[in-house]
């Protein structure tokens, strides 16, 4: 969603990529990432204020490289390169990359030779972060270096009048000292970006771009209730209104009161077109006997799908689908040199619909961060319980049941996660925890109730801290409240006499424990 101002980054497949657009978008500069290999003809029509060429895995002295076309240091237009983008624009342009005989990892001590422009800084001596095995050994014709460290006596560099500039660290990680201040240097000073990109102007560009592809059209939008669908189909009402329809499924899979809170809030509180499909059912029986985690995941995403297919076909003709894809799924799809990587579960969201089903896609929120959609979400108006929602699982409550999913299995699971909700929410920790839910296990202990013995499920409570879903830590709840769960579960829910609390983080355990 271009505005007005805005930067290009080229994706050499950097593990740091997005880490380069928060950054920018932190400076209110919008950004949009494209693969290194985009027609520079089509990227230069859309007008960039300024260009970064990001780092990569590859290695321009070694093997098989990306590259890019020599133009585009003829454009005229600011461009920064990042570690392989340094070394890249170094290559295409006549200098020498050379590999070093040790590489540099980790922190470094930067020494700035040239002061006034990209690194006018309040310092001349910085702590950066390095991670690279190349160097630069000669400069291509009208380049200076402008900083130096031990280990790597060209860590940035620059032609004015070309206005390239080269950086062989990383100013985008927290690690670096004042990386925020060299990318402003560079986006303010030297591109003249003037920071104006705000969320409201973000969603009146997104309506307006919307409703002008959209037409007379009708679009579709799968929903979960979920915070990044549900301010999807808010942001789509506003620009389309009737023209839209969502479908949210119940899978049976949800949480106690889920459906109607969902249900209600549409209807009622968005007055939006809402087809809520019953298929509890279904999904129940097509579980019957399922053990196997990943099975379970299969089964549940293809359901999904042939109970969505039916009920888009019942709606009529519709044009287009709206998702509410973020950033990360959009470049953990598309980098351009990882290789496939291992399948530790089979995701599943509203967001995995088949190809055959041959819409269009809407996808407003592509180049998002969550944290930026909920921002989004604030900015529309939602209320802080929406905004605020913890992730679930695409699978629901069917990988929180380990063994065999039932109805009476749900239950006993729905009651005892809902305890954890409300005393997390008394606590005041709900919007501080990234998640906290019940896990049904498929054991039975051994208890005492009231002079008789019991033989009954174990409930475990797992409440984790994370920034992405990526890797996690479990938190330290205060004793006191953990007592407090356990005690009302066994209490109150029939079927569970013992409560454990998970202590494991991600890697190596996984957030969900299917
Ligand atoms: P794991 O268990 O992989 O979970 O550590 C990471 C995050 O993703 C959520 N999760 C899912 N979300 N569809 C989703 O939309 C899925 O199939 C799915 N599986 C796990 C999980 O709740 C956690 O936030």
């Amino acid at each position: 969603m271009k505005n007005s101002e805005w930067v290009a980054i080229l994706d050499f497949g950097s593990q740091y990529t997005q880490l380069i657009a928060r950054r920018i978008r932190e400076l209110k500069v919008y950004s949009e990432i494209l693969p290194y290999n985009t027609p520079l003809k089509r990227m230069l029509a859309d007008k960039p204020q300024a260009i970064i060429l990001s780092g990569g895995p590859a290695s321009v002295v070694r093997g098989r490289c990306p590259t890019i076309s020599g133009k585009i240091f003829d454009c005229g237009i600011p461009i920064l390169g990042i570690c392989y983008g340094m070394q890249l624009m170094t290559k295409v342009l006549g200098g020498k990359v050379e590999p070093a005989k040790s590489g540099e990892y980790g922190r470094a001590d930067l020494i700035v030779d040239r002061s006034d422009d990209l690194l006018k800084l309040s310092r001349r001596r910085l702590k950066v972060w390095m991670s690279h095995g190349d160097r630069v050994i000669k400069l291509p014709a009208g380049f200076e270096r402008i900083a130096h460290t031990p280990g790597c006596s060209q860590a940035a560099i620059r032609n004015r009048q070309k206005k390239l500039w080269g950086v062989q660290f990383h100013p985008e990680v927290i690690h670096t000292e004042e990386g925020s201040r060299i990318l402003e240097n560079f986006f303010k000073k030297i591109a003249g970006c003037k920071g104006n990109w705000t969320m409201r102007s973000f969603i009146n560009d997104s309506a307006r771009e919307i409703k002008k592809r959209v037409g007379k059209e009708r679009v579709i939008c799968a929903l979960s209730g979920g915070v990044d669908s549900t301010v999807l189909a808010v942001l789509l009402q506003k620009a389309i209104g009737r023209q839209l329809t969502c479908v949210f499924v119940n899978t049976g899979l949800l949480r106690k009161g889920e459906v109607s809170e969902v249900v209600q809030r549409f209807r009622k509180g968005y007055h939006i077109k809402l087809v809520a499909i019953d298929a509890a059912d279904s999904f129940l029986k097509k579980l019957k006997g399922i053990t196997h985690p990943e099975e379970k995941r299969r089964i549940i995403g293809r359901e999904f799908i042939r109970v969505f297919e039916n009920q888009v076909k019942k709606i009529g003709k519709a044009r287009f689908l709206a998702q509410g894809t973020l950033y990360p799924d959009v470049i953990e799809s598309k980098s351009p040199f990882k290789g496939p990587s291992a399948v530790i579960k089979t995701h599943h969201n509203v967001g995995g619909l088949p190809k055959r089903m041959k819409f269009e896609l809407i996808e407003p929120f592509r180049f998002l961060f969550k944290d930026e959609v909920r921002l989004v979400g604030r900015e529309l108006r939602l209320s802080p319980e929406v905004i605020h929602r913890q992730p679930f699982p695409g699978p629901g409550l069917a990988v929180r049941i380990l063994g065999g999913v039932t109805l009476r299995r749900l239950d006993i699971l729905r009651e005892a996660d809902v305890r954890i909700q409300e005393e997390i929410r008394r606590s005041g920790l709900y919007e501080k925890i990234w998640q906290a839910f019940a896990v049904l296990l498929p054991i039975r202990t051994v208890g005492i109730m009231g002079d008789e013995r019991t033989y009954e499920n174990v409930v475990a409570i797992r409440a984790v801290n994370s920034v992405d879903g990526m890797t996690a830590d479990w938190v330290k709840l205060p004793h006191a409240l953990i007592d407090r769960i356990s005690r009302r579960i066994i209490n109150e829910v029939k079927g569970i006499n013992r409560v454990v609390y998970d202590v494991s983080s991600k890697p190596p355990s996984t957030i969900e424990w299917e």
